[in-house]
């Protein structure tokens, strides 16, 4: 078991240094206690791992990242899927505590209503590490850091794409949510608006949640094609919900990319495919290879070293040129 640093970390701040350096000892040496220990002095770490579900592209290149990393560092994962509920997270998290893992890392699938659990592991003495995903937790102490991307940025430069794109043309733009409640859902729809204010040209018609799934997309701009005459552009959340939204655009006889343009987030390969192929205009990369960060910093935390309050993920921006350069090396 690995967690005695962290503990020391749960102390108060006066006694961490010199308590975090006994205990470093003592639990290089222990081996004992809860779910990962391999005894003979050699401490496994343990980690639980509550996933989102298996909602997009990005999601399975994310879940495939942390486990291949876990195996790479010689951590000892317990993985769940919440299947996007975020009772099946606290289940999960709950699970971890009692099964007095060593760390718990997880995507919250909305950002409010965490209190309560992140109370419990921290009284157990568990520490937490976001990954991809933040909380609305005034209380930052109960997680160690937040590892994930600027969702705000990433719907700033969809916004900019856009300003750029249409300039002064007046354009309808409908917009396709991530899941409702949740932090890319939010923080994207904001950076978006945020960039097109000045522009009273470029207006958002329609907006509505396609829960980052490609049937959900499809479903929703099957109904804004239905209702709305003449649309421009379609800002999907996520490359999955854009897939989804290029279907109904071919299936109404028109032609994505071209009748309507699309600017997508994350630069999975699907949504690379797409853009090199023209239907879709624009996308802004989300990173899901967060496995060798995540693993990193548990290292850090269990070792009882100081890590960033937020890691925030380097990333970049697709044109259609790119992608076609960019996709045989894709690895997602
Ligand atoms: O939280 C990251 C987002 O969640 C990705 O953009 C999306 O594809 C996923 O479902």
């Amino acid at each position: 078991m690995a967690r005695r640093n962290f503990v020391t970390q749960a102390l108060t701040a006066g006694i961490v240094g010199a308590l975090a350096l006994a205990l470093a000892a003592c639990s290089a040496g222990s081996g004992t206690g809860g779910g990962g220990s391999t005894g003979g002095g050699d401490s496994k770490i343990v980690m639980g791992f509550a996933q989102v579900g298996a909602e997009s592209g990005w999601r399975t290149a994310n879940t495939k990242s942390i486990q291949a990393a876990a195996k790479k560092a010689g951590v000892t994962l317990k993985f769940s899927d919440a299947q996007q509920k975020q009772e099946n997270q606290i289940k999960a998290i709950r699970s971890y505590i009692q099964q007095k893992v060593d760390v718990i890392a997880f995507s919250p699938v909305v950002e409010t209503g965490w209190d309560t659990v992140l109370k419990e592991a921290k009284d157990a003495g568990i520490p937490v590490v976001l990954t991809d995903r933040a909380v609305d937790s005034k209380d930052t102490s109960l997680y160690v850091t937040f590892l994930g991307s600027d969702f705000v940025k990433e719907g700033q430069k969809a916004g900019d794409w856009a300003v750029k794109e249409f300039g002064d043309k007046p354009t309808n733009v409908v917009e396709i949510q991530g899941t409702t409640g949740a932090a890319p859902a939010i923080d994207r729809k904001a950076g978006f608006a945020q960039q097109i204010a000045a522009k009273p040209n470029i207006k958002i018609i329609a907006s509505q949640t396609g829960d980052f799934t490609r049937a959900g997309g499809k479903q929703v701009m099957e109904a804004f094609l239905k209702s709305n005459p003449k649309i421009d552009l379609v800002f999907a959340h996520n490359d999955d919900m854009g897939l989804g939204a290029i279907e109904a655009i071919e299936a109404a006889g028109k032609v994505p990319g071209k009748d309507i343009k699309i600017v997508t987030i994350d630069a999975v390969k699907d949504g690379m495919t797409a853009l090199s192929e023209g239907k879709i205009n624009y996308i802004v990369e989300c990173s899901p290879l967060l496995g060798d960060q995540l693993m990193d910093v548990a290292k850090k935390v269990l070792a009882g070293k100081k890590v960033e309050p937020r890691i925030v993920t380097v990333e970049t921006t697709f044109t259609q040129e790119q992608a076609k350069a960019a996709l045989p090396d894709r690895k997602y």
